[in-house]
């Protein structure tokens, strides 16, 4: 185990300094136009449906830490948002999905519709400092489906002290007054000048990623059209902002009316949102799915979970490459201390099948991007715990196996680098070949 640890070490070393020669060698002699994004810097999606990062497939293992915003706004615990990214970049974690949005309530970011708290700010400016300077690329969040820090019931409640008629949580998704106080939120973050990087938040590479909406679910629709209708509205709205980064909806999976047919792998549940449709407008640019099947499926033992995890990748993955035409994220998996019969062991077990599963579909070309581990604190953090906390100071062996995702997935990101290069000499050969047909 640990030998092949140290091999696998010393390969990616090489492979890491070969891959630093090839971008030399390159630069100078062809023409990656077709693939290279607006900026260079910024991860992008490329016609083959892979994420690209500087003209190459970035494949990665990442983790989610919603609580960095909040936590950095208190002064004596910043330095957790900055052990966290050092630790995560130490175990060759490259994204992180956390909360840019608190919307009413104590320490909230947006305080009352369009007033914002510039401490608050501040921390979330901190937070995307500290990720650049640990090489590690965000995905934002922008608003929650449930009420933690506030989420849609609190725009909802917002609306209805001007004086609106509105119902229950869901009127999120219809009402003008509170779609225009969503908008109003994009529009802030997204133009939000860093006060300590300098740099406006749709300028900065730093953010990978900016996602509509947090596990978006809609009871009033199940068909899935009320949420798609919001998703078209607002995805055109943020791209009319920013058109640099990425855009993603939040979803969770669960299929709907557009594809009858796949509704089988929801096992019963039904959320009103439609996986399909909603992923098929065109200014989102890749595909989420999340994996709880501790929660969804507690019943179940954790062969039977383990498995539905699986189908349930290898769906979203067949949606992602043959309808989507859209790279795939696992943006949420994770096994809860508080789940039935739960031991490190088996914690350990579970990751690493997912792990495994992530690898193997990744190496098919590339589409599925990597997974986002639910979820990573600092030390000292113990009020904040779900069940799924992990520590990567205190949890060693989870800990190992983190890192051994992010060699391979790393190892896997050259290897698809070096045959793109192949195909692309391929292309220009043929290219070549066939002016020297129409020349003779
Ligand atoms: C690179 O591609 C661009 C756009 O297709 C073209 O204008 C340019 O001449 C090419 N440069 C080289 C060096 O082939
Ligand atoms: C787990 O549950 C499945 C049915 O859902 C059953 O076939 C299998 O034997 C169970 N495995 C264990 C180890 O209990
Ligand atoms: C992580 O480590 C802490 C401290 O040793 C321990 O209390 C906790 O149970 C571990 N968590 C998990 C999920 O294994």
């Amino acid at each position: 185990m640990v030998k092949s640890f140290k091999l696998l070490g010393l390969l990616i070393t090489l492979t890491t300094l070969l891959q630093a020669l090839t971008v030399l060698a390159s630069d100078a002699s062809s023409n990656a136009s077709k693939v290279l994004p607006i900026h260079s810097d910024f991860v992008s999606v490329d016609l083959r449906n892979k994420f690209i990062l500087q003209g190459s497939p970035f494949l990665f293992n990442g983790f989610n830490s919603y609580w960095m915003m909040s936590v950095a706004d208190n002064p004596s615990d910043m330095h957790k948002i900055s052990d966290v990214f050092s630790q995560a970049a130490s175990a060759g974690l490259t994204v992180c999905r956390t909360w840019a949005f608190s919307d009413g309530g104590p320490g909230a970011l947006q305080i009352s519709p369009g007033v914002y708290d510039e401490k608050v700010f501040q921390a979330l400016d901190f937070v995307i400092a500290e990720a650049r300077r640990n090489k590690i690329y965000l995905i934002l969040s922008l608003v929650n489906n449930y009420k933690d820090y506030g989420g849609r019931a609190q725009y909802v409640q917002w609306a209805r002290d001007a004086g609106e008629a509105v119902n229950g949580e869901d009127d999120f998704y219809i009402n003008p007054v509170v779609k225009q106080y969503y908008k109003n939120h994009v529009m802030k973050i997204l133009t939000r000048k860093n006060t300590i990087s300098k740099v406006v938040y749709k300028d900065d590479p730093t953010i990978m990623a900016w996602e509509l909406i947090n596990e978006p679910r809609c009871q009033i629709d199940p068909s899935g059209k009320t949420l798609d209708a919001w998703v078209r509205e607002m995805a055109a709205y943020a791209k009319s902002i920013d058109e640099g980064h990425l855009l993603e909806i939040g979803m969770e999976g669960f299929y709907g009316d557009s594809r009858p047919e796949k509704k089988t792998f929801n096992h019963g549940i039904q959320v009103g949102t439609d996986f399909i449709s909603s992923h098929l407008v065109p200014q989102i640019d890749f595909a989420t799915i999340h994996a709880y099947p501790d929660l969804w499926f507690p019943e179940q033992n954790d062969t039977a979970q383990i498995a539905f995890a699986r189908e349930w990748m290898r769906s979203h993955w067949d949606d992602a490459r043959t309808i989507l035409n859209k790279p795939l994220v696992l943006a949420e998996f994770g096994k809860s201390k508080k789940d039935p019969g739960y031991t490190v062991h088996g914690r350990d077990m579970y990751m690493s099948s997912i792990y495994e599963d992530i690898y193997g579909f990744a190496m098919n070309g590339g589409t599925f991007g990597g997974g986002l581990v639910w979820q990573v604190f600092g030390e000292g953090m113990e009020s904040y715990y779900d069940g799924y906390e992990i520590v990567f100071s205190q949890n060693l062996s989870t800990n190992v196996v983190i890192i051994k995702q992010s060699q391979v997935m790393a190892v896997l990101s050259h290897h698809l680098r070096t045959n793109q290069e192949e195909e692309k000499n391929g292309d220009e050969e043929m290219k070549n070949k066939k002016n020297d047909e129409v020349k003779t």
